[in-house]
């Protein structure tokens, strides 16, 4: 038997590659992505090669997951119930794709992930393999093994010589999951949702309190709806992520609190940081203010919790979000130009849009003289018309 294991290098998936091993007697080769989530990769190389595994994949996978994965969620302004940016929610495909590819490369028949059964991850996990590969076998040992507790855990990993770190010992102080997007934070502290979190949570964003007095000015460019130059340089999608995120960092940007549904039914309390994509959706949304026709936006603002809820529930690769998928591109064909914006203290504010497609007229829309673009009396017959049903239904209310 052979199983490709999604494997972080921390103790929950160590323990899992060891529990493959001892437990089911697998021959295990392990999948580490480098998504951005600022972890050093060659330490888990060597642990996992130091552990047994058959082969050791480590990949960078940062551009892919912008440009394949990120910018095509941010062309439809996805947001979940309203406030999440959906940042684990996105990276799981991806990380799905490969560990099928992987396993038809190296003739495994089963993957296997970290993700506990109590959460999301698991069925965007396991929806993604199944929608690429009808036979590939999912192990999930959370939801398989008879390790019930913390104590367990390290009851295992000691019989079995995994390394524990210090602060692993004790209780967990919550759990994180990161990537270029955003990292989040859930659980123990954090799980009493009437309570602030300290402020030890937020890894890669200063306080709002924190950041410089000063306002911040930036530049971002787009094309077909995706940013390409950030202060008039043009840039990779994941370099140029990178560096909003770094403005994000310095001025408070892209923290959330917030108590989301989770696809299995209890709600869950989140802390996330967002610092690049808060910034990235307020300027795509600045750019298509000027650029998107009032009839495909609003159409695009009444998919769009449709699409965010596909990608949160693990529906990525189905054929309805590859539906709404080509409507969303085919809209963004004249959403380019520049978008100017001031950070500060933990606020994106839009200060300027341009573009060689605006449909923005100042002859249609100023109060000066117009020389004959609009005619006003033609609001009248306008209104006359639309208040047609409101007067006849006022009429009949008065009797
Ligand atoms: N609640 C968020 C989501 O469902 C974040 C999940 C974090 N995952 C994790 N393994 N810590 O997308
Ligand atoms: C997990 O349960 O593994 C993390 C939380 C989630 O998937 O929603």
């Amino acid at each position: 038997k052979k199983v490709v294991l999604a494997y972080s290098g921390g103790l929950d998936t160590s323990i899992i590659l060891k529990w493959l091993q001892s437990e089911l007697r697998a021959e295990v080769v392990t999948f580490t992505a480098d998504l951005g989530q600022g972890d050093e990769l060659e330490p888990a190389r060597k642990k996992a090669e130091m552990m047994g595994a058959k082969s050791v994949y480590v990949e960078d996978l940062r551009e892919e997951f912008i440009r394949d994965f990120v910018f095509p969620m941010f062309r439809a302004n996805a947001l979940y119930e309203g406030v999440y940016l959906l940042g684990t929610s996105i990276a799981r495909p991806l990380i799905s794709k490969r560990l099928v590819e992987i396993a038809a490369e190296e003739g495994a028949d089963a993957i296997a992930h970290g993700a506990t059964g109590k959460g999301n991850d698991q069925v965007r996990f396991e929806l993604s393999a199944y929608a690429l590969n009808p036979d590939i076998r999912v192990i999930a040992p959370w939801r398989d093994w008879t390790l019930k507790s913390r104590t367990d855990l390290i009851e295992f990993a000691e019989k079995h010589q995994i390394p524990i770190p210090k602060d692993k010992r004790g209780e967990a102080p919550f759990s994180v999951d990161a990537n270029m997007l955003h990292s989040s934070s859930e659980g123990k502290v954090l799980e009493d949702p009437a309570e602030e979190p300290p402020e030890d949570v937020y890894q890669r964003t200063l306080s709002p309190e924190a950041a410089p007095d000063e306002a911040t000015i930036v530049e971002i460019e787009f094309e077909k709806g995706d940013p390409v130059a950030l202060n008039g340089k043009s840039m990779s999608p994941a370099t140029l992520f990178q560096a909003l995120n770094d403005y994000g960092r310095d001025n408070g940007i892209g923290r959330i609190d917030l108590v989301e549904n989770r696809f299995v039914g209890m709600k869950s309390r989140g802390v996330y940081e967002t610092p690049g994509g808060t910034i990235l959706i307020a300027a795509h949304r600045a750019i298509e203010s000027i650029t998107l026709d009032r009839g495909a936006a609003h159409l695009k603002d009444e998919l769009m919790p449709r699409y965010a809820e596909l990608i949160y529930n693990g529906f990525w690769f189905s054929p309805e979000r590859e539906m709404l998928q080509a409507a969303i591109d085919h809209s963004q064909a004249d959403v380019e130009g520049r978008v100017r914006l001031k950070l500060y203290k933990g606020n994106v504010i839009v200060i300027g849009r341009e573009s060689k497609k605006s449909l923005y007229s100042d002859a249609l829309v100023t109060f000066e003289d117009d020389r004959g673009a609009y005619d006003q009396k033609d609001a009248a017959g306008f209104i006359r018309l639309n208040a047609l049903r409101l007067r006849t239904l006022a009429a009949r209310k008065r009797g």
